[in-house]
């Protein structure tokens, strides 16, 4: 069957890209989808091993910032869709190396918004270009109140700050050029095949390795915690149903204090592992704060429920259980990504 769309995903082999590449070539089996990732250590083919022979799959390794290579790719496939996920994501790692944050996240971005539009021409109906973001560019909130579409931008780490440049390109591209791009800016995500720099997957592998569950500060840092799989559902309502040059927030109404969330994990862990009870909690140990680490992020997620009608579909309680099980069983990838770099990595930033 020829395809009717083709579809470039950046970052497909990280985590949420991976999730949502699988969503695409099941879902949408007419249309073509182009995996398009450098593989840095955050992206990883085992994660997309059940797909990887489908008909409308495609891998193909690069660099966002390598111009004349995307170019090329560009031509090979006629994209009519770019949904750009591929980035730096780690905070801390922004913090020791912010460069490669303003090489891949910004220049990278502005690569791709280039070459999408020398490459349409200008004729660009039938296109869209969307950018995945997140809720970071919006700054740290107090006690009180939720990020919407409207607050204004206050970024404060290289991450953020890089993330948010991103963003301004990408409307300088909508109202310059005319680029039908779309944005959305999202909360924290869990989930399987998350690589274990972030909190969760960090979480559940130390625990399993009976080693310090590292908080930082006074652990009363507070996220607003999304299913990825949700992550994904909405990525798709957007790319479909959301208007051009509009942003969309995406949230789970779920927020948790970092140190009750490691609790509620050592307790889920213990029960699945056949511990005695509070076992795991006495392995937190409070350690050095981020730098400049925000308080509080959390998303008004109401513009996209009342005009695109998605909403988170699963409860914390059970997709956190779910991920703690897909680890638990999962040892093997979770030994893959945890051997070589990671231990490297580890020792500079815990030890
Ligand atoms: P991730 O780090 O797991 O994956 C990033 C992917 O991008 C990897 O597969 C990596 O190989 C690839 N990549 C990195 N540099 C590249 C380059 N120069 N060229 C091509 N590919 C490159 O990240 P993630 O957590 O899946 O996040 C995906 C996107 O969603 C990012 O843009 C991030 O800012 C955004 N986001 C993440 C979250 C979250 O909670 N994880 C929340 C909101 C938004
Ligand atoms: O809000 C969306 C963002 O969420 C995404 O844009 C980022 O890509 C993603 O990494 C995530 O950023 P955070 O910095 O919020 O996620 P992280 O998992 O690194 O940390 C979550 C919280 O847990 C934060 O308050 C820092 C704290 N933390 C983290 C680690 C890794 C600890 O206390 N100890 C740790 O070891």
């Amino acid at each position: 069957m020829a395809a009717t769309r083709t579809i470039l995903i950046t970052g497909g082999a990280g985590f949420i890209g991976s999730h949502l590449v699988r969503l695409f070539v099941h879902k949408y089996p007419h249309y073509h989808i182009v995996n398009l990732d450098a593989l840095t250590y955050a992206g990883n083919l085992a994660n997309l091993q059940d797909i990887e022979q489908a008909p409308n799959y495609t891998f193909v390794k690069g660099d966002i910032r390598d111009q004349e290579y995307m170019q090329v790719l560009f031509n090979r496939y006629g994209f009519d869709g770019v949904i750009h996920l591929a980035a730096e994501s780690h905070v801390d790692r922004s913090i020791t190396n912010p460069l490669a944050f303003v090489e891949t996240n910004v220049l990278g971005t502005v690569n791709l918004l280039n070459v999408a539009r020398q490459t349409w021409k200008d004729d660009f109906s039938g296109k869209r270009f969307y950018h995945v973001s997140t809720d970071e560019v919006y700054g740290s909130l107090g006690e009180e109140g939720l990020f919407t579409e409207e607050t204004p931008y206050d970024p404060r780490s290289p991450y953020s700050a890089s993330k948010a440049s991103s963003d301004h390109f990408v409307r300088a591209w909508y109202h310059t050029y005319g680029l039908p791009v779309v944005l959305s800016n999202c909360s924290n995500n869990y989930g399987p095949y998350q690589f274990p720099e972030k909190l969760i997957p960090l979480m559940i592998n130390n625990i399993r390795e009976n080693k310090p569950l590292p908080v930082y500060g006074d652990g009363k840092y507070t996220r607003d915690w999304l299913w990825v799989k949700d992550h994904a559902g909405a990525i798709d309502q957007v790319f479909h149903k959301g208007k051009d040059g509009e942003t969309y927030n995406i949230g789970g109404n779920n927020e948790w204090k970092n140190i009750d969330l490691v609790q509620k994990l050592c307790d889920i862990l213990d029960e699945l592992l056949g511990h005695a009870a509070g076992t795991s909690r006495q392995l937190i140990t409070f350690v050095k704060d981020r730098p400049g680490h925000d308080r509080r992020y959390a998303i008004d997620a109401s513009k996209i429920r009342r005009e695109l009608g998605w909403e988170p579909s699963i409860k914390f309680e059970e997709g956190f259980r779910q991920t703690a099980q897909w680890y638990l069983d999962n040892p093997g990838w979770l030994q893959q990504v945890i051997s070589g770099d990671y231990q490297d990595y580890y020792k500079q930033q815990y030890d």
